[in-house]
């Protein structure tokens, strides 16, 4: 009996180590959910750079310089702290302005997750 009960801890102990460790994957830690960043990208991000991350929203195609293309050669090139920069602080003097703080950070990662899903 004493054994069973043993058992039973032992793989309780594994289990929980194990999802604690497959939770820190850098694939995670490095971005949030992109289908929770829809609907933040969806809000604040699509009248600039477009439903589809063209840059072709309503207001991005009118402004000097306009919304990035994320699906650009270019965009697509930038890492994720490439393009977190501008997410958090803006690019003065475009009229990219910097979002932290009226997101919060997790808002920012899954936002950024959303940007990253649209370059495909
Ligand atoms: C008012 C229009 C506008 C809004 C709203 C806007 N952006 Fe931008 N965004 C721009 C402009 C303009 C640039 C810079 C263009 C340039 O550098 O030539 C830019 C640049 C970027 C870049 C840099 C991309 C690259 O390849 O250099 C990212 C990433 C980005 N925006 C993400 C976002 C996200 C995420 C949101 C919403 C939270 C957002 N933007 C909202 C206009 C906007």
């Amino acid at each position: 009996m004493r054994n069973v009960l043993l058992r039973v801890a032992l793989l309780a102990v594994v289990l929980l180590s194990f999802r604690m460790w497959m939770g820190n994957t850098p694939a995670q830690a490095a971005g949030g959910d992109p289908q929770k960043g829809k609907a933040v990208y969806v809000r604040n991000c699509m009248l600039c750079h477009g439903h589809q991350g063209l840059g072709n929203g309503p207001v991005g195609k009118t402004i000097n310089p306009p919304a990035v293309d994320f699906t650009s050669a270019a965009s697509k090139k930038k890492t994720d702290v490439e393009l977190l920069a501008p997410i958090e602080n803006g690019r003065p003097p475009t009229a990219m302005v910097g979002w932290k703080g009226q997101l919060s950070d997790a808002e920012i990662q899954e936002v950024l997750a959303c940007v990253k899903s649209l370059r495909q």
